[in-house]
């Protein structure tokens, strides 16, 4: 990023998940090896307070925060998660495995700056067990896409994506570890070019 770049200073990334945090911790790494330059990550929150990847980052030196949303509503909720992203004055959210749909308000207050990796190549297999969905559809290609957030489940304008081919053996769980080898390259690329983007 550029010295003069429209950021304060670094770049402060927030990632929200709700369970094991791979792509979270892939993230992370990446800033710490230079390859996500002149950026952090500020904050990680969880709207499950056991999620496995609240310890990950924690580990990391990485401040966490779980914002429960059992019996909440979505709108109270993301309102709740959105004053601690602007309390940290976060530039860019990153949804890795994050199991929530974004309210309209959390959107409008993150314009074009919320990014989601998805474990099929969208707009093929949304949602959950995308991996399942492949298998029964007997797709020959699979893989993961990252794309910007909308209002849709795993919607919204597809930024990158990368193939990765269904074996005859393949098990769900198979295919979701090579896929998952893809997602943890992809993701920090697809961060450090779109915070490159944003600082031109
Ligand atoms: C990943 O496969 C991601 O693509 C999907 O949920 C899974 C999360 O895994 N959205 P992890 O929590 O990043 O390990």
């Amino acid at each position: 990023m550029a010295e003069d770049s429209s950021f304060a200073a670094r770049a402060r990334i927030g990632v929200l998940i709700s369970g094991r945090g791979s792509n979270m911790v892939a993230l992370a790494d990446a800033v710490s090896a230079g390859m996500i330059r002149n950026a952090e990550i500020a904050v990680v929150i969880s709207d499950q307070p056991d999620a496995a990847g609240l310890a990950q980052a924690k580990a990391r030196g990485i401040e966490t925060l779980a914002i429960e949303r059992r019996g909440r509503l979505r709108t109270e909720h993301d309102r709740e998660i959105v004053a601690a992203l602007r309390e940290r004055n976060i530039d860019l959210v990153c949804l890795a495995g994050y199991m929530r749909v974004l309210s309209s308000e959390f959107l409008q207050a993150f314009p074009r700056r919320i990014l989601n990796i998805h474990p099929s190549l969208l707009p093929l297999f949304p949602g959950l067990n995308a991996q399942q969905q492949a298998l029964d559809h007997g797709t020959k290609v699979s893989g993961c896409t990252v794309h910007f957030v909308d209002e849709t489940l795993d919607g919204g304008p597809i930024i990158a994506q990368r193939e990765v081919p269904v074996l005859e053996d393949d098990t769900a769980e198979t295919l979701a570890a090579r896929i998952l080898v893809e997602e943890h390259q992809l993701y920090p690329e697809v961060v450090a070019q779109v915070l490159g983007g944003l600082a031109e």
